[in-house]
C-alpha cells in the first residue's frame, strides 16, 4: 500500500464530499515560486500512487502556495502556481545524471492517475509548472496568471510532456510559437486559446475548483475512470480505432452495477447511490 506523503513541500488537505474525499495538494515553496525540486517531485509522485490506491479519494486538485508576507524592506514575491522545474538543480548536470529524473517523472504520474485531476492556477505556470497543469484533466486560472514554456531561454526544450500535451491542447501553431519563442501569455489569452477551461478572479478560484471537484466526485468512480480512459484514447489512436474502443467501453459498462443504479435512479426520479462496481 502506497503511503500518503508527509513533507513540508507538499501540503495535503482532505475535503469531504458526499461520496468520499477531494484532495487539495498545495506545492509549498512560495519563496522559490513553488519551483519543482526533487523533494516536491517525489512527494507528488507518492501522492499520485497513494491517491490511486485509496478507495476514498475521488478527485485530486493541485495548487501552488500563496506568497508569504515579505521581510521588512523586501518586496513581496509574486503569486505562482509553479514557476517550473527548479533550475538550480540543472546546473552542471549531464544527460546521464538527468535521465532518471525525467524517465519516471512527476508529470507522467499525474497524467496516469486514473481519477480526475484539476489544476488551480494563480500566478506563474511556467516550464514544468505549465506541464504539471497540462498533465491535469481540467485547468482553472485567475486573470493574473501567466503561462509559458521558457525552457528555450535556458538552452532547453520542455521535458515533461510539454511539446506533446501543449500541441494537443492549443494546436500546432500556438505550441510552436510558445515553445520556440519562450514568451509568456496571460490568463486571458490562455483561456482564449483553450489552454485553460475557466478564468476567474483570484478570490473565486477555490470556489470554482471545488464546484467542479464536487460535481466530478458525485459521479460513479468507475464510470468516470472509463470516461477518462475513453477520451485519452482519442490522443493515442486514429479515429476509427478510437471509436471502436469507445464502443467497447460503452457496451462493457452495461455489465456494471453502476449502470443499472444510474438508469434506475433516472427512471424512478431518484438519486443514484453508486457502488463503484
Ligand atoms: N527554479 C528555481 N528558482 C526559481 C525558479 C525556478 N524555476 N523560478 C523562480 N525561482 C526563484 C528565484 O531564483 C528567486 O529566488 P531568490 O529570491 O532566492 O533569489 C525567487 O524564486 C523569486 O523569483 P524572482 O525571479 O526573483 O521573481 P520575479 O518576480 O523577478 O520573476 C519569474 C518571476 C517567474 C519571471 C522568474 O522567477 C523566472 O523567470 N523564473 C524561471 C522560470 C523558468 O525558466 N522556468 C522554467 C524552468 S524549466
Amino acid at each position: 500500500m502506497a503511503e500518503r506523503p508527509d513533507v513540508e513541500e507538499l501540503t495535503i488537505e482532505e475535503c469531504s464530499s458526499e461520496n468520499g474525499v477531494i484532495i487539495i495538494a498545495t506545492i509549498n515553496r512560495p519563496e522559490k515560486l513553488n519551483a519543482l525540486n526533487i523533494d516536491v517531485k517525489e512527494a507528488v509522485k507518492s501522492l499520485c500512487a497513494w491517491a490511486q490506491e485509496s478507495d476514498e479519494v475521488l478527485v485530486v486538485v493541485f495548487r501552488g502556495a500563496s506568497p508569504l508576507p515579505p521581510p521588512e524592506g523586501k518586496r513581496q514575491k509574486p503569486h505562482s502556481f509553479v514557476a517550473g522545474a527548479d533550475v538550480s538543480e540543472f546546473v552542471g548536470k549531464d544527460s546521464v545524471a538527468i535521465r532518471p529524473e525525467f524517465e519516471d517523472n512527476v508529470w507522467e504520474a499525474v497524467w496516469k492517475l486514473r481519477k480526475p485531476t484539476i489544476a488551480l492556477i494563480d500566478g506563474y505556470a511556467l516550464g514544468g509548472g505549465s506541464e504539471l497543469a497540462l498533465s491535469c484533466d481540467i485547468r482553472i486560472a485567475t486573470n493574473r496568471s501567466m503561462f509559458g514554456t521558457p525552457e528555450i531561454n535556458l538552452g532547453l526544450i520542455p521535458g515533461g510532456g510539454g511539446t506533446q500535451r501543449l500541441t494537443w491542447l492549443v494546436g500546432y501553431g500556438k505550441a510552436m510559437e510558445m515553445v520556440m519563442g519562450g514568451e509568456m501569455i496571460d490568463g486571458k489569452e490562455a483561456h482564449r486559446i483553450g489552454l485553460v477551461n475557466h478564468i476567474v478572479e483570484p478570490d473565486e478560484l477555490m470556489n470554482k475548483g471545488m464546484e467542479i471537484a464536487n460535481n466530478l466526485s458525485s459521479k460513479s468512480p468507475l464510470t468516470i475512470q472509463i470516461a477518462k480512459q475513453a477520451i485519452r484514447a482519442a490522443l493515442d489512436n486514429p479515429i476509427t480505432d478510437g471509436i471502436l474502443l469507445e464502443h467497447n467501453m460503452f457496451v462493457d459498462l452495461f455489465d456494471t452495477k453502476d449502470k443499472e443504479i444510474g438508469v434506475n435512479a433516472f427512471m424512478e426520479r431518484g438519486k443514484p447511490e453508486w457502488t463503484g462496481e
